[in-house]
């Protein structure tokens, strides 16, 4: 018997909810779409969907302002229709986490509304609210999304704190009612039959008390303009250690910790259920047992090209500090960063690039998480005009640019493009219809179709094409399926200092697995020890069933598994 859960196992896939499929043609992504895809996820293999806020919103943070945690956006559906989803996913054999948002509501939810409507409401303590000092703000904080992180209001005479944009007010987490309402949030969804919940922000709740300056006299502008001054990447360092020392004060705090375990004991009154946190902080492992389940191992993807080398010392520093009984969590993608295929390719060989980079993912130790889109190689949207932008930082870095850079209009749209996060989330592509079959050719779609969709980008086409990225992945994955190994065995370096290919093996007691992923354009060989009981399991250029020897010579951006075949191999 597996000693391991279902959320260990799990390949998990991200959906954006407004971009994934349009189910009433109004050119936003909606439950019904959603329920109309539910045999392609099922097709593709995944185990479990993260979905993105699906909550009523007034879409300043794309519904990471949420205005009602217990039901559905009007434009997403209804509640039984979020049950139709729910249960179709179950029925099927998956699982549905949610996107819990729990350091700031929207401004137009009601306990923010009533908070500000006067000092003395009995929800003005909700939120963390101060008296300006004589020359303005409490304090010289920053709000991550730009501007002060203090917004002044004008009815109750208070500065309000938010650490993102000003229409997301941070809650007070020191008040136990909004503790206990919070609480009733996360069991509210899970007595639906939600299975957990990917906990947004989470290093964010809590604030440094006192609230003092951070005081480095640095302004968010001289950091921008510093960052697109930045020449190599020790300076880019240097404008990064800056913008850590200026924010210092604003999350992290050691409580969070008090908070975490609080939230565990509330997830553990339900069965078989996971918290996974947006933080790359280990520490919110807690002892391995008693915080969250998994939390993402973001430095994988702080890189402009994964190598051996690369994923060698991340794997290396991670693992070591991992406490005992914890479980790594990898990604290369979500609807906050560059789409995969644009940020780690070199423009040459991307579709291969991604497939390596897929193979890594699905067999490094660790639950892998991936980003609807993905999977069939869409790209950074770079031709999304200024009007058409729909996340603020991209307006916000497009007036930076032309403003404080001087940067000329077409300079200022790419940067504004690369800085915001329009260009990831895109409507998914279909097929190679109009608007790339996510709604009719005469609605415009809530963000602009990438073009490529008419050029093989689209699920349709990849599907009866048995060579494409799409059929690779659902490949992928199900061999991953198919192999214990991969999915619970300890993990293990070998070919140590090999500087093109990636080897490693997978073991359980029963089984052993041998992974070998040449990341470069070149035929190489890896050394692999005395492996004469191996024999390949898959390759991307070979025949499978061949005996794997000591030096494996693996054609450029060749993948290969390998397994030990006298013990057992498959559970497929
Ligand atoms: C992280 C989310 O992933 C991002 O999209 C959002 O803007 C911030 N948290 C604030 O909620
Ligand atoms: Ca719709």
């Amino acid at each position: 018997m597996s000693k391991t859960t279902w959320w260990q196992k799990a390949v998990f896939y991200q959906i954006y909810p407004r971009s994934f499929a349009d189910g009433n043609g109004d050119g936003i992504g909606d439950l019904d779409g959603m329920i109309a895809k539910l045999d392609y996820l099922k097709w593709l293999g995944v185990d479990a969907v993260w979905l993105s806020p699906h909550f009523p919103s007034p879409q300043v943070d794309c519904g990471y302002d949420i205005s009602d945690y217990l039901s559905v956006a009007p434009e997403y559906g209804t509640m039984e229709k979020f049950q139709l989803f729910l249960d179709g996913l179950h029925l099927r054999g998956m699982r549905l986490i949610l996107d819990l948002v729990l350091n700031h509501t929207s401004d137009q939810h009601p306990w923010f509304v009533e908070s500000r409507s006067s000092r003395n409401h009995p929800k003005r303590d909700w939120y963390v609210w101060l008296p300006g000092k004589a020359d303005g703000p409490p304090n010289d904080w920053f709000s991550t999304f730009g501007g002060s992180a203090w917004t002044f209001d004008v009815v109750s005479g208070e500065y309000y704190y938010h650490y993102f944009f000003k229409e997301q007010p941070d809650l007070n987490w020191h008040n136990p009612e909004v503790k206990a309402a919070m609480l009733d949030v996360v069991r509210y969804w899970c007595k639906l039959g939600v299975d957990g919940f990917r906990l947004d922000a989470v290093g964010t709740i809590y604030e440094t008390p006192g609230y003092p300056n951070q005081g480095t006299g640095v302004t968010l502008n001289d950091n921008y303009r510093e960052y697109r001054q930045a020449t190599n990447k020790k300076e880019t360092d240097a404008v990064t250690e800056k913008w850590k020392r200026m924010f210092r004060y604003q999350h992290d705090l050691p409580g969070i910790h008090d908070l975490m375990r609080e939230l565990r004991t509330v997830i553990d009154e339900f069965p078989d259920k996971v918290l996974v946190g947006e933080t790359d902080q280990l520490s919110f492992y807690g002892n391995g047992r008693d915080e969250l389940h998994l939390n993402f191992n973001f430095p994988l993807m702080h890189t402009q090209r994964i190598t051996p080398q690369w994923v060698r010392e991340n794997q290396e520093g991670r693992l070591a500090n991992l406490p005992p009984g914890a479980w790594p969590c990898n990604t290369l993608g979500n609807h906050d960063v560059g789409r995969m295929r644009s940020e780690f390719g070199d423009g040459e060989n991307d579709e291969r690039i991604g497939r390596v980079n897929l193979a890594l993912i699905l067999t490094l130790w660790g639950t892998p998480f991936l980003y609807n889109g993905e999977e069939i190689g869409m790209t950074n949207h770079l031709g999304i005009r200024p009007e058409q932008f729909r996340d603020p930082l991209s307006r916000n870095a497009l007036d930076l640019e032309l403003n404080l850079i001087g940067s000329k209009q077409e300079e200022a749209q790419k940067f504004a493009l690369l800085t915001g996060r329009d260009k990831t989330r895109t409507p998914m592509q279909w097929s190679a219809d109009p608007n790339a079959g996510f709604c009719p050719a005469e609605i415009e779609p809530w963000l602009p179709v990438q073009d490529n969709f008419s050029h093989g980008v689209n699920v349709h086409d990849q599907m009866n094409d048995p060579h494409s990225l799409l059929n690779f992945y659902q490949k992928m994955i199900t061999l991953r399926k198919g192999f214990p190994a991969l999915q619970e065995g300890v993990f293990e370096v070998i070919d140590q200092d090999n500087p093109y290919v990636f080897t490693f093996l997978r073991k359980t007691d029963t089984q052993t697995c041998l992974v070998a992923l040449n990341m470069c354009a070149e035929t190489k060989v890896t050394k692999v020890g005395d492996r004469s009981n191996f024999r390949s399991v898959f390759s991307t250029h070979h025949p499978i069933g061949k005996r794997i020897f000591q030096s494996v010579e693996l054609l450029p951006f060749e993948i290969l598994i390998g397994v030990h075949f006298e013990q057992q191999t498959t559970n497929l």
